[in-house]
Formats: structure tokens, sequence, C-alpha cells
């Protein structure tokens, strides 16, 4: 499709100055109960609401509209499993079907508008299913990854409420089953709060035990249940709330509403993605993830294109050519992964020799996102695929992309190491510490003029002080996105990496706090501090240094195997904490702050300048040389 230049700023031009009509025109893509009147209502700032007075129901747009307009026979689905030997499809038709009857069993259970409901599941049909019958109900859907631990989905219970759970026997990982079911039994044992119900899908890689009176199977839960029409939910009603990393231990509910998510999505999938009804778009993620939520799922139903549900890695299962095979096998026309991926691919068939074993040439475009893209990872995806690689940037609060190479808009040259421009709807500027604006090429506060674009997070579940203190405090009238960055002479932005806490370990975003809350509840550990530091594969991985309490006996290697275990009970394999360093003393401010930027900086061999705020630099050098490892 040939599009016209000058098409992203005049776009862009007018989302900023005048974001009603803008959004106004995007929002008639969406089937609404009743059309809303208002676009924006700002009268409550720095909380605001799009389309306050609209009515829709997600699932009847992602779902129902396509079988009503005649397209029930086009694929919905396909879920290609290699972890199990398994691959299924759904047209829209049959995915209606499922997910009416699930909601007919939900509401049988009790579940109605508002209520929220848990999802921790592996990569399976049942999961969309769920999400989507919540949806249906006007419920609230809150899906925690299964790489999460006990603990971690216990904190999720207790903040979220749950009315019930949803849940599977087991997961697959390539080398081993992962047992759920003893996982959800073990938070809940943790959570104060108490579900009605747990309905777990029975997976016949290993059935789990049922507990008589709470739990019930996923097959005699929708056994006799009737199919329920979609309720009709206002545009500001939460659609789900999904937990994510912060810089404290406490993960943070980003709440996500009904319309301006609906409008936002469709509006991406056009012009950020290219794609149009009826084309195959594949996001290898987890539905854990934002990425899942928003284009495995709700994205690409909501258009009425093919989604793809990969339970499965890029290598191992079998080969690094399985990304390859799923494209060509399903005529896949965009992807979208994680550069960790495509590193692990690169890593184990560096000249892409598996790529010749397949016809990819459907594919248009790769999208990448997730953690920085490298120049490196860039170039060889480049070179081996011939096609547009677009790297772009986003985080689980917009739920979709802030800055992107807009191939449905007006594609533009790449340049590696940036995701190209802001997109529009967000006011992207970056700030000094005093507030304001930086010059070209100076690093800074990437911030968000507010009111943020539709489909971003109206606030933080139940906490909407901590939704100001987090995000908007550092910079009255923007939000803060936790990265810093600058612009270039030609408007384009680069993303250089986070300037809290927050790490990504293979595209997986968790908190270095919540690590270092686990370590410090060691008997042997006087004090700690976790840092991301740079990994050739994963993007970053954590590492520890612990001050130990004087008098404790215990030698580096049992601290080191004993710690690695406790991170990895408490938060999960997708810690992948694996390095401590017993340490004499931390490096602190004079104010007692742990200089954690520049312990990283020094492990990533960067020439980190000594901060003048240091008490005794004497620590810090004595750190140089374990740091240096
Ligand atoms: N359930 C249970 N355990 C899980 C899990 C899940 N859903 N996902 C990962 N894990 C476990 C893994 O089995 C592994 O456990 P181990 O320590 O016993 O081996 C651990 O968590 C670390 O997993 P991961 O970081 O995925 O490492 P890996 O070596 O298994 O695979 C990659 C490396 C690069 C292939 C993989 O991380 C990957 O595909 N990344 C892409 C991520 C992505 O799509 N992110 C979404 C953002 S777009
Ligand atoms: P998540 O909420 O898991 O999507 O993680 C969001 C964070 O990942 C962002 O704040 C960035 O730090 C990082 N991130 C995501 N995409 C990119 C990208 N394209 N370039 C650089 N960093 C990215």
């Amino acid at each position: 499709m040939a599009v016209p230049a000058g098409a992203y700023k005049a776009a862009y031009d007018a989302s900023i100055d005048d974001p009603h009509d803008f959004w106004r025109a995007a929002a008639s893509d969406v089937t609404w109960t009743r059309k809303p009147t208002q676009v924006l209502d700002d009268s409550n700032a720095p909380f605001y609401r799009w389309f306050p007075d609209g009515e829709l129901n997600t699932c009847a747009n992602a779902l129902d509209r396509h079988v009503a307009a005649g397209r029930g026979d086009n694929l919905a689905l396909i879920y290609d499993s290699p972890v199990t030997g398994t691959d299924r499809t759904y047209t829209y038709a049959e995915l209606l079907s499922e997910v009416a009857r699930f909601a007919g069993a939900l509401k049988h259970a009790g579940v109605g508008k508002g209520d929220r409901v848990v999802i921790y599941m592996p990569m399976v049909p049942e999961a969309v299913i769920g999400m989507l019958a919540c949806a249906r109900l006007g419920a609230v859907h809150s899906v925690v990854f299964g790489g999460f631990a006990p603990a971690e989905l216990a904190a999720r219970i207790d903040d979220a409420q749950p009315v019930v759970v949803l849940s599977a026997s087991c997961g697959i990982e390539p080398s081993r089953v992962v047992e759920y079911k003893p996982m959800l039994d073990k938070a809940l044992e943790l959570a104060a709060h108490r579900p009605k119900q747990c309905v777990i899908l029975q997976r016949p890689q290993s059935a789990a035990e049922l507990l008589q009176g709470r739990d019930i199977a996923w097959s005699e839960f929708i056994a006799a249940a009737p199919e329920a029409d979609p309720v009709p939910v206002a545009s500001t009603d939460p659609l789900y709330v999904l937990y994510t990393s912060g810089t404290t231990g406490k993960p943070k509910g980003i709440v996500r509403d009904n319309g301006g998510h609906a409008v936002a999505l469709l509006w991406s999938m056009r012009n950020v993605y290219g794609i149009q009804p009826g084309d195959v778009y594949w996001a290898a993620s987890d539905i854990g993830w934002v990425v899942g939520h928003s284009y495995i799922v709700y994205a690409p139903l909501l258009l009425g294109a093919t989604t793809v549900l990969y339970e499965g890695k890029p290598i191992g299962t079998p080969d690094p050519g399985a990304f390859w095979r799923v494209i060509s096998q399903y005529g896949v026309k965009a992807l979208f992964t994680a550069p960790t991926a495509f590193r692990a691919i690169r890593k184990e068939d560096p000249d892409a020799a598996y790529l010749s074993k397949y016809d990819i040439s459907v594919l248009r475009c790769l999208f990448l996102a997730g953690e920085r893209l490298d120049p490196d990872t860039y170039h060889w995806a480049a070179t081996k695929l011939g096609i547009p690689v677009v790297d772009h940037w986003w985080q689980t609060e917009t739920g979709w992309p802030i800055a992107a190479n807009m191939m449905g808009l007006e594609p533009m040259p790449i340049k590696a190491g940036s995701p190209t421009v802001p997109v529009p709807g967000y006011g992207v500027q970056i700030l000094r510490p005093d507030g304001t604006e930086a010059a070209v090429g100076e690093e800074g506060a990437i911030c968000i003029k507010l009111p943020l674009p539709p489909g971003t997070l109206p606030t933080l579940w139940g906490d909407d002080d901590r939704y100001v203190a987090a995000y908007l405090s550092a910079f009255p009238g923007y939000y803060l996105t936790g990265d810093s960055g600058y612009f270039d002479d030609d408007g384009y932005l680069f993303v250089m990496g986070r300037t809290d806490d927050v790490i990504n370990v293979a595209g997986h975003r968790l908190s270095t706090g919540s690590m270092e809350a686990v370590i410090a509840a060691h008997p042997a550990v006087a004090e700690c501090a976790v840092i991301g530091v740079a990994d050739p594969l994963k993007g970053q991985v954590p590492r520890g240094l612990v001050v130990l309490k004087a008098g404790a006996e215990i030698d580096a290697d049992t601290l080191q195997a004993e710690l690695v275990a406790a991170v990895r009970e408490h938060i999960g394999a997708v810690a992948v904490f694996k390095h401590v360093d017993v340490v004499p003393a931390l490096p602190k401010t004079r104010s007692g702050k742990i200089l954690r930027k520049t312990m990283r900086g020094i492990a990533d061999g960067r020439d980190e300048p000594l901060p003048s705020t240091i008490e005794d630099p004497a620590v810090l050098d004595r750190l140089r040389p374990i740091l240096g490892r």
C-alpha cells in the first residue's frame, strides 16, 4: 500500500494540536453501544478520562462484530505449540462460541461487572478465552505471568481480590514440566484473600489434584454453561489490571480502561504496524506481559486479523528455525518479539542457515520492543531478513507504542539504536532536572506532556496517590516514563535506559528492589544491593552485592547458593539471579543512598565519574576489581 509523504507529521501535529478531533475520528472504528459525545474529560486533572460518556463491550468488538459482519469463518486464532506437539485453529465464530460459553460459566459462578478474575496460565487458547470472557461480562482480568513464584502471585491476588482464579495443571518449558497448580496452592496459603473458586485446566502432561469445594476442572466448569451475552460497560470502566515491577518490591497495578484502549489499539494496528483485517499477525511474547495483552489478544482481534499464540521459544523448540517455520506455515505478515529472542537465534545460528529451509517471503516487517535494540542485533536481523526491522519503545503503563517507525502511516529511514519518532498522541519531551526542555542531543528524563493519549493508564489499581507520586510528581504536567534519552537533529528519539531500579532481563521487566527485599531477609545479610548488568544474550541480568553481618559465619559459595534459591523461590526463575559477591561495604552518598548506578556503570565497563556526593571514595575503589569481574 502506498503511504503518503508527510502523513506522519500531519497526524502527529493534529493529535497534539487538537486531540479531540483526532481521537473522535479514530473512535469511529469502534462499535459503541452508546456513542461518546465527549472525547476527553479533563475536569479532574491530572486524572484524565477518554470518551467518558461512551459505552461498549470490548469482547463484542473483538469477536461478535466480525461474526455479525459475515467474517465468522475467518481465522481468529492459531495456536501453535511445539512444546506439546499440537496446533489448533479457531475461526471468529468458533472463538466467539467458546468465549460466550466460558463467560456463561463465570457468570454462573457469580462473576459480574467489576469483579476481578486472576489468570495464572501458560500460553494456551483457554487463557485467551478466559481473558475475553471476563471482558464480555465487564469483569476485570488480571493475568499473572506463569514464570512468577507463589509469593509474587499471592501479592497480586491480595491486591486484586479476585472472585475466581483461572489456572492450569502445568506449563511446559523446553527442559521441564512446570507444575502450576502447587504454585497456586502455595500462593493461596500465603495470600490473605480467598477467591470463591479456582478453575483448573487439566493438561495431559500432568494432572493436578483438585481441592474439593474450592477447585473445579475447566471441563466440568463449562459443562452445562449457557452462552452469555456481552455486557455494555462504560468506556472508563476497567478492562484489566496488569501488575508490573516498580522501584519498590510492591508491584504496580496498571489499570486499562475499555474505550480508550479499543480506540488506541485499533489505530495502532493500522498505523504503526500496517496490518489490515485478514492479515496474520504474530506477537511472540507471553500473555502475562503487556505485549501479550495488547498484541496477542486485543489488537489483532479488534481489527479482525488472525493472531498466533505460540507456546514455544525462539530456540530449542526444536531449533533456531522455529520462528521461520511458524512464519512460513501460517503466512505471518508481521512478527513482533523482543531483541533477546533474536540474540538467542543469532547465537545458535549465526549465519541464519535455518532461514534457507523456509519460505518467509510473506513477512513484511519485524517489530522489536521490550528492551533496547542493540545496533549489532539490529544489523544482523535487517541483513538476514532483508525487510524493515522496526525498533519501537513502550511500557506496560502505556499499553501501546510511545515511539515507533509508523509502517502504516509513513515509513521513515531507520537509524540503528533509535525507535524513530514519537507516535501521534504522545507529546514526548526531554526534560532537565530543573524541568526545562533539554537541547537537541542532550540526554534527560523522557517525559510525556499530559494528557496521555487514549489506552494509557488512567491510574493504578486502588492507589491514585501512588499513581501521582510515581509518575506525575517529578515534573508537574508531565508523565515521567522512567527512561532517559535524547532527540537528535532529525527529531529521532534515542532511549538510553531506565533511571530507576527497574531492569529488563530477556525482555522481562523486574524490580531489583524486590530482589533486594528477598536477599535482605537472609539471616547473614547486613546490607545488600542488586544491580542490572549488561548480558550479551538477555540484555541485562541481576547481580547481588552483599555485606555480611558482623560475626556471620557462612562461606561465600553457600551464601550464593542460598540467596539464588531464595530469589528463585520468592520471585521466580525468570529473575535469572545467579551471581552474588560478598563485599566489605557498599558505596553510598553522604545521605546514605547506595550508588547503584555508579556500580552498574563500572560493572558494564564504562568510565564512571565519581559522584560528587560520595561519602567515601575508597569503598568504591575497593569494589572496582570485584565489579569488573
Ligand atoms: N513459566 C515457568 N517458568 C518460566 C516461564 C514460564 N512461563 N518462562 C520462563 N521460565 C523459566 C525458564 O524455564 C528458565 O528457568 P531455568 O532457570 O530453570 O532454566 C527461567 O525462567 C529463565 O527463563 P528465560 O529468561 O526465558 O531464559 P531461557 O534461557 O529459558 O530462554 C530466551 C532465553 C532468550 C530464549 C527467552 O528468554 C525468550 O524467548 N525471550 C523472549 C522474551 C519475550 O518475548 N519477552 C516479552 C517482551 S516482548
Ligand atoms: P515493560 O513495561 O515490560 O514493557 O518495560 C518497559 C521498559 O522497557 C521501558 O521503560 C524501557 O526501559 C524498556 N524498553 C521497552 N522497549 C524499549 C525499546 N524499544 N528501546 C529501549 N528500551 C525499551
